[in-house]
């Protein structure tokens, strides 16, 4: 449990109740954060091109949140001809209620299937007809540490018949500058998605966070080239967690990690790549080259 590690931290996935999924999507249109429109320009430029190498019947999209992007390729696929399943996995059950009602109007001729899960544990699951294109959008592998993204990636990688396809998107290392007002918006909203995650611990876990008493961190670690968000406590402070009969302190000033988002380099990707056992076929970046998409074969 990271709430009783040094330093404290806790999972991403708990972000993404009913309002978090939402302040997400506010993220997504806020003008510091990047990542949503240059992987949107990527999927705009090469969709037609993903659809005929790939030529995918299953279309599986790991931690999908609104599908929005989503629709890009499956448009795609079905001009393509090959289009028949689409499989949605996301923690968050509101979220992914949304997204397959929507895909099930928007294509008819398809099965949708849903699949409430954490795309870490529960990749066996998921179904769908060969070849299946397997597509993890927006960078959320940045979520993951080193080691978790070598395990994350290796069981995509066993769950794929050989020559089945993954799309991965990654944040690419920029100036500082750039990454850091991305995560520290001006208007406030990741701020408050980030304070969100506590009240998420008092409904879910009968936990007593005094929310106000948190602020905002977001700060850019050079060596491991990611950017932490952490809450910082404004006091000394002690939260029960009723649901775990667990007490958590903390000092005046002390921060718990909340969230790391990995930014990557080519080479980077490539060997991780490779290292599960994927052959990168494709790596595409937008105009600015703040964001890559990659194409890899199992
Ligand atoms: C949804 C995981 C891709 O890491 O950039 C946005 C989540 N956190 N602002 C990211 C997030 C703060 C986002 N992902």
């Amino acid at each position: 449990m990271g709430l009783t590690a040094t330093p404290k931290s806790l999972p991403p996935k708990w972000f993404y109740d009913t309002r978090g999924s939402e302040l997400f999507e506010q993220i997504t249109r806020l003008p510091e954060y990047y990542p949503t429109r240059a992987e949107r320009e990527i999927l705009a430029a090469r969709a037609a091109e993903i659809a005929s190498v790939t030529g995918a019947h299953t279309l599986v999209e790991l931690g999908s949140g609104s599908s929005e992007k989503t629709r890009l390729l499956l448009d795609a696929l079905r001009d393509g001809g090959t289009l028949s399943q689409i499989v949605v996995l996301d923690v968050s059950e509101s979220a992914l209620r949304e997204a397959s009602a929507a895909l099930g109007e928007e294509y008819p001729d398809t099965t949708v299937n849903g699949v409430v899960g954490d795309f870490t544990e529960h990749l066996g699951l998921l179904p769908g007809e060969p070849a299946r294109l397997v597509v993890f959008l927006g960078g959320t592998i940045g979520n993951l540490l080193p080691a978790e993204r070598r395990t994350f990636l290796a069981s995509i990688r066993d769950t794929l018949k050989p020559g089945e396809w993954l799309l991965l998107g990654t944040d690419l290392v920029k100036d500082e500058a750039t990454v850091v007002a991305a995560y520290d918006d001006a208007a406030g909203v990741t701020a408050e998605f980030n304070k969100n995650v506590l009240h998420v611990l008092n409904r879910e876990l009968d936990a007593d966070f005094d929310v106000d008493a948190f602020d905002h961190v977001a700060l850019w670690d050079a060596k491991n080239e990611w950017i932490e968000m952490r809450l910082r406590s404004t006091k000394a402070q002690r939260a029960r967690i009723a649901a775990l009969d667990m007490e958590v302190d903390f000092a005046e000033g002390e921060e718990l990690r909340t969230e790391i988002s990995a930014k990557f380099r080519q080479s980077g990707v490539a060997a991780e790549l490779a290292a599960a056992g994927f052959a990168l076929s494709q790596w595409w970046t937008d105009e600015q080259g703040r964001f890559a998409l990659s194409l890899a074969k199992a």
